[in-house]
């Protein structure tokens, strides 16, 4: 299985500190916000990743990343997201990469407290389809919100007014190579991207979408100033992904 960072965009929720640099460049605590979904990875036992990265700062990411070796990495594999088209648009840059396997895909600005590897496991079993992780929150409606029978999910909505539940869907994503021709099929939402939620309702309309509620605490540390804040001191509190 290989894993793929999605660190594009312009984060423009971050404005002014995004206007000289990457979201995904910065710091959480002591360390670049890319260490904690690159670490996450690596624990859940992924050798072989790609760094999908976009903006004016992309050549910073070569800098700080290098060849992996830092990480224990062998090697890690970069592309380039021109513009704002979205994380399926981004995704569908890692297709060659990818070449066939199951990936892990993990957003750049998503830091969790502990380790997935049982959930990677449980997908590797997984003869097809895809799998999502799940958390509780006190505001689902800035996320993707999953409806839910019992354990299982029966649809996403993105950013819904009126929530069906509250949990909201993390941007940590499994699937099996037929993710590569769901993008084909997607059109841009009102926002004008490719929406992973519609990714992710194409696997729950055809029976193949697993679902797992994450263990630990989960930010979305690049959606708003205050969220960027609450990642460093969560991680000052408990450390992350053994980055402590
Ligand atoms: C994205 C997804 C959303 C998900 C969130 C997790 O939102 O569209 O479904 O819940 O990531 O971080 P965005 O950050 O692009 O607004």
């Amino acid at each position: 299985m290989k894993g793929v960072v999605l660190a594009g965009g312009l984060g423009t929720r971050l404005l002014p500190l995004t206007k000289i640099t990457n979201k995904h460049l910065l710091p959480i605590f002591d360390k670049p916000m890319i260490y904690y979904p690159l670490q996450t990875l690596i624990n859940a036992g992924i050798e072989d990743i790609m760094v999908v990265t976009g903006g004016n700062n992309a050549g910073d990411f070569l800098r700080l990343l290098g060849n992996g070796k830092q990480f224990g990495l062998k090697d890690i594999s970069y592309t380039y997201q021109e513009g704002e088209g979205g994380i399926a648009e981004a995704l569908d840059l890692a297709r060659n990469f990818a070449d066939g396997e199951k990936i892990l895909i993990v957003l750049g600005d998503n830091i969790i407290e502990k380790n997935i590897i049982k959930e990677k496991k449980e997908f590797e079993k997984q003869k097809e389809g895809a799998k999502i992780l799940i958390k509780k929150v006190p505001h689902p409606s800035s996320f993707g919100v999953p409806e839910l029978e019992g354990n299982k999910v029966i649809g996403i909505e993105e950013k819904p007014e009126n929530p069906k539940t509250d949990h909201a869907v993390i941007g940590i994503y499994m699937y099996d190579s037929r993710v590569f021709d769901i993008i084909k099929t997607l059109e841009r939402s009102d926002r004008g991207e490719l929406e992973i939620t519609d990714v992710n309702n194409a696997y729950i309309k055809d029976g193949t979408m697993t679902c797992s509620v994450l263990d630990g605490w989960w930010i979305d540390a690049g959606s708003s100033p205050e969220n960027l804040a609450k990642a460093t001191q969560l991680v000052i509190k408990t450390g992350a992904n053994n980055l402590t």
